[in-house]
């Protein structure tokens, strides 16, 4: 059987990262079906549409994507395709394991952390008009069904993965009403997680600790912009955003990308490190079942990132972003495989 996937290659670096990462999907040995689309500017350029209905209904009947970066114009122009992607199908959690990979240089090593974000509402409700000229109102809605949602989900997934730490990041001080009510329906869910210790933190704090000492958090679970500020801030902690998946996941459907954007600097020219995407379809394929392969990823990434000539220039290396996906190809087919923890993005 194939898996009917919708891949969105993306803009910039997006179509380099998404074919090596394809090509080593299907050198796992799992069976794939591609539904290909384009999103944003060359969309818009083919279909006069940025998401035009050809992506929704390849969504709507794979109930999985794997997404390139797409560039957004910044202070005008149209709006975010990520954040428009994600309330289309109710993406509603954000899921981004930070994980170190061997012989990347960072001030700390071994760093195990999984940051939960809302993803549908808060500040990127989008609901945002001139008042007057020069005055600009931008509304942060907050409601009792996501948040509970969103810490149901970073407690089953805790419960389910062993997780034993939970803090709920906040900013109720001044929020009162809203990130109150955020943190009530964090309070509520946690009473039926016993075995999980509950904590909250103020996100300014939660910067300076983090900082200070990353070890001390296990799963942290915020709104939505607190959740994009906390894990670019994380990212750091493992070699930069180059390194970091995430899944955006519902009830009925999930789409699988990397943190980084477009970097349109270094696009068309083989240098992107297309190891955040491929860590990505690492989380896809565990979606789907198939944890063998996951590993099997897992393992080939380990190997090439012991392997400094392998690697690309942004980490070092020689490589461009085709001949590193050789390599973990060439590593997968060499490998004894060893079962490795699940970075499951399943709640
Ligand atoms: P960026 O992540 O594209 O680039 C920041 C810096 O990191 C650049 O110097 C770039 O060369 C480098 N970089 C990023 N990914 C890399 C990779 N895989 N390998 C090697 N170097 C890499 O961030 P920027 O410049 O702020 O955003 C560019 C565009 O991407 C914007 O239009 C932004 O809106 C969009 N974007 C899209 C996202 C998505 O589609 N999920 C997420 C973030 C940004």
């Amino acid at each position: 059987m194939a898996y009917k996937v919708t891949l969105i290659p993306g803009d910039g670096i997006g179509p380099e990262v998404t074919q090596a990462t394809v090509r080593i999907l299907e050198a796992t040995g799992v069976k794939f079906d591609w539904e290909i689309f384009q999103a944003g500017a060359e969309a818009f350029a083919k279909y006069n549409e940025y998401i035009p209905k050809e992506l929704i209904d390849s969504i709507e009947r794979t109930r999985v994507g794997l997404k390139g970066p797409v560039t957004t114009p910044v202070g005008g122009g149209f709006a975010s395709i990520n954040v428009a992607l994600r309330k289309k199908f109710e993406l509603y959690a954000n899921f981004r394991p930070i994980q170190n990979l061997p012989h990347i240089p960072t001030r700390y090593p071994g760093v195990d952390l999984i940051i939960v974000r809302e993803n549908t509402e808060s500040l990127y409700s989008g609901i945002e008009h001139e008042v007057v000229p020069g005055v600009v109102e931008s509304l942060k809605i907050i409601t009792e069904k996501a948040s509970t949602r969103i810490a149901r989900f970073a407690f089953e997934y805790s419960r389910k993965n062993q997780r034993k730490k939970i803090h709920a990041i906040h900013k109720a001080n001044i929020m009162k009403l809203s990130d109150g009510l955020f943190l009530r329906c964090c309070r509520d869910v946690a009473k039926e997680y016993p075995e999980i210790t509950y904590g909250e933190h103020i996100v300014d704090n939660t910067c300076m600790q983090l900082v200070m000492n990353p070890y001390q958090y296990d799963v942290l679970v915020m709104e939505n912009l607190y959740g994009d500020i906390i894990s670019d801030l994380c990212a750091a902690f493992v070699g930069g955003l180059g390194f970091v998946p995430s899944a955006n996941l519902g009830e009925n459907c999930a789409i699988f990308e990397a943190v980084h954007g477009s970097a349109p600097d270094i696009a068309g020219k083989n240098l992107a490190n297309p190891t955040a995407v491929i860590r990505s379809a690492q989380l896809m394929l565990r979606h789907l079942g198939e944890h063998h392969a996951a590993d099997k990823i897992h393992d080939g990434l380990e190997k090439v990132y012991r392997t400094k000539d392998k690697l690309t220039r942004d980490v070092g290396g020689k490589a461009g972003t085709s001949e590193f996906a050789d390599s973990i190809i060439q590593f997968m087919e060499t490998s004894t495989h060893v079962p490795k923890q699940a970075e499951s993005s399943h709640a």
